[in-house]
């Protein structure tokens, strides 16, 4: 932990949004009249009938969060046609490609023109409003175009992360039931290709919903096409018209899925709708990322997470920002490439994550300070706690020291940030996401939902509603009840842990739950698990994470052999490769022990307390073992521990 401040740069306070005093006065304003606050806040969107009731929310009971909830709006509008007569020659869109010499400029006009096509070859698919259509692209501007092409037809989109297997893909495709799937023929990262249509013809062998494939060719590598369901987008879409009226939709109408991990069970669809989402996002991106006309903005995360939906799409566009899309990885052709990027474009907002700023510090500042990186004027990190090192290298070698850095913590389920600095407000403290933001009620609680007050540690929930929160699980209110209105009723539970200093700063302090960070991806234990003992060779396993690193946390699996199995590194090379193969590649375990035994309590339940200190080496504090089966197993455990290195 690091209490060193570091203050708000005069000059970016002179022409923020907002400044100190600004801060204090509107944040109580927020809790004091948050519909008044809200009232006003929801006239940034352009709504097609004007909202006239706010809010309406429970966190008790069967559980309804509802906003603006009687007026009607079309995202895609939003996002792009009001801004044609002020900005229809501005870039919306700079699309930089994983070869340096591949970019391409896209503006409002042409955005227009190429949601519009894809919006009407969806409905020539028979893509109806509600239906649900999931996407599965590289990041290319048709995954942009095709996100809004549903938003404008009123579909609901479910974008899945590229790197996900086909069995991840068919789950995900099965749980909406989605009629459309959007791919391409190949992604290309880092200069290899990820053979992106073949992963889902294996998944649509499992996926009977889906009607009809559409797909972009990205390398033009041979692929199979499946005459009747599959069509080629550069082949249908110049057939049809650029112009596709957008569609009414009620601001509590579904706008996207996207399935995230929980400490059990499979992922869960998170549901966000079209009016609150789209205000929240595009607020707190003019405010957060302190969004100035003629700023560039690059946000590095794909369009498969939550950041990729709200910060580098909906939120910027529907300030009609230039955001910057970019296809490759921060280490090639080499490590400088991200900040060769921020000078071939001229970036000034740059947003990215701890994982990436850590793995780039390690190849020191030499690929940094070669690049220029003159145009940057704000930081921002996402993701995961940010270790005060990595932010005070990100502040010195990237930043010159001049550049404010905005640590934001959010959620998937969240839809936009809640707990951040505002640059021009809030003096920063190195692993500190700060203060929350407009309408946001942080609350620490103690294990039997106490609430604490002044400078504490606590599990971290939120008192009440932003407009931009989830709404359901799709097509399962009561897990959503369940997960996150349970432990502590009346309050949502984010199942972050934080500590609360004495300037009223939140420090998070990581998961209290049995999910994983693993370079900023969430993974559910469950999930490794079951994927580990769905091989035939396993009989048990238990997964926790240990701290590493360059990923936050690593992936930790202890296992059991079916009787009769011989524990070889050949075997420990395939179960890696198994669960790379049923869920993808970031949920590969780093290190494989081999458990003959797992600690149990006498009811069964494995003790995965005493497995997080083993794999931390923290092994001289295992802590009260007494309760255990068979407290032999921990011994075993212990010796045969695997070296971390
Ligand atoms: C979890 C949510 C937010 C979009 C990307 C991740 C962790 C996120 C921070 C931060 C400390 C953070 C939390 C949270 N997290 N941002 N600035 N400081 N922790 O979204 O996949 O839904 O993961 O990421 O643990 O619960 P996600």
């Amino acid at each position: 932990m690091s209490d060193q401040l570091f203050p708000v740069p005069e000059a970016i306070a002179a022409k923020a949004w907002v400044n100190e005093a600004t801060y204090n006065a509107q944040y109580d304003r927020s809790l004091k009249d948050p519909e008044g606050f809200w009232r006003e806040h929801g006239q940034r969107l352009d709504w097609i009938k004007p909202f006239t009731k706010v809010k309406d929310v429970s966190f008790k009971g069967d559980v309804h969060i509802r906003w603006f909830y009687d007026g009607t709006l079309n995202v895609a509008a939003n996002c792009i046609d009001r801004h044609l007569e002020k900005r229809g020659n501005q870039t919306a869109i700079i699309w930089e490609g994983d070869d340096p010499n591949e970019s391409r400029n896209i503006t409002y006009k042409e955005l227009h023109g190429e949601v519009g096509r894809m919006a009407n070859l969806l409905k020539a698919q028979g893509v109806k409003k509600g239906d649900r259509v999931t996407i599965y692209l590289p990041m290319i501007p048709e995954a942009a175009y095709a996100m809004l092409a549903c938003a404008r037809i009123g579909a609901i989109h479910s974008v899945v992360f590229g790197g996900f297997s086909p069995d991840s893909l068919a789950n995900r495709l099965q749980d909406c039931g989605s009629t459309c799937l959007i791919t391409a023929d190949e992604g290309l990262r880092g200069g290899k290709k990820v053979p992106l249509k073949k992963n889902a013809d294996e998944a649509l062998k499992a996926s009977p919903s889906v009607k009809s494939v559409i797909v972009v060719k990205r390398t033009g590598s041979p692929i199979a096409m499946e005459a009747g369901r599959d069509v080629w987008y550069h082949e249908e879409a110049p057939k049809l018209s650029t112009d596709c009226p957008p569609e009414e939709m009620n601001a509590e109408d579904p706008l996207f899925i996207l399935y995230t991990s929980g400490s059990t069970g499979k992922p869960k669809g998170v549901l966000h709708t079209t009016g609150g989402y789209l205000a929240y996002t595009s607020l707190t991106h003019q405010y957060v990322f302190d969004y100035q006309e003629g700023d560039v903005y690059w946000c590095t995360a794909d369009v498969g997470w939550v950041t990729g939906h709200s910060y580098l799409l909906y939120g910027p566009l529907a300030n009609g920002a230039t955001t910057l899309m970019f296809e490759g990885v921060p280490n090639y052709p080499d490590n400088s490439r991200f900040w060769q990027v921020i000078d071939k474009h001229k970036v000034s907002i740059f947003y990215t994550a701890p994982t990436a700023i850590r793995a780039l510090m390690r190849e020191g500042e030499e690929p940094v300070k070669k690049t220029s990186r003159a145009s940057l004027r704000i930081l921002g990190s996402v993701g995961e706690p940010i270790n005060p090192e990595a932010w005070l290298w990100y502040h010195r070698v990237v930043g010159n020291s001049k550049c404010p850095i905005v640590d934001t913590w959010w959620q998937t389920e969240t839809g936009g940030i809640l707990i951040t600095p505002l640059p021009g407000a809030i003096a920063a403290k190195p692993g500190s996401a700060t203060k929350p933001f407009f309408g946001v009620q942080p609350v620490l609680l103690d294990n039997d939902g106490k609430v604490l007050s002044g400078a504490t540690e606590g599990s971290l929930c939120l008192a009440d509603s932003w407009p931009g929160q989830m709404r359901t699980v799709y097509g399962d209110h009561q897990r959503f009840i369940e997960t996150y209105f349970a432990t502590f009723p009346g309050y949502y539970f984010s199942g972050d842990g934080c500590r609360r200093d004495e300037d009223g700063y939140y420090w998070i302090t990581g998961r209290v739950d049995d999910v994983l960070n693993v370079s900023g991806h969430r993974m559910g234990t469950a999930e490794i698990e079951s994927a580990l003992v769905a091989h035939p060779k396993v009989a048990e396993a238990a997964v926790v994470g240990y701290p590493h690193d360059i990923k936050g946390q690593g992936i930790y699996a202890y296992v059991t052999l079916n009787a009769g199995e011989t524990p070889t590194e050949e075997l420990r090379k395939e179960l890696v490769a198994w669960v790379r193969k049923e869920i993808g590649p970031i949920a590969s375990p780093d290190l494989i022990q081999w458990a003959p035994g797992l600690p149990k309590t006498r009811s069964g339940k494995i003790m995965r307390r005493i497995l997080r200190k083993i794999a931390a080496n923290e092994h001289n504090a295992l802590g009260d073992t007494s309760t255990l089966a068979d407290p032999a197993v921990v011994g075993d455990l212990v010796d045969n521990r695997m070296n971390r290195g």
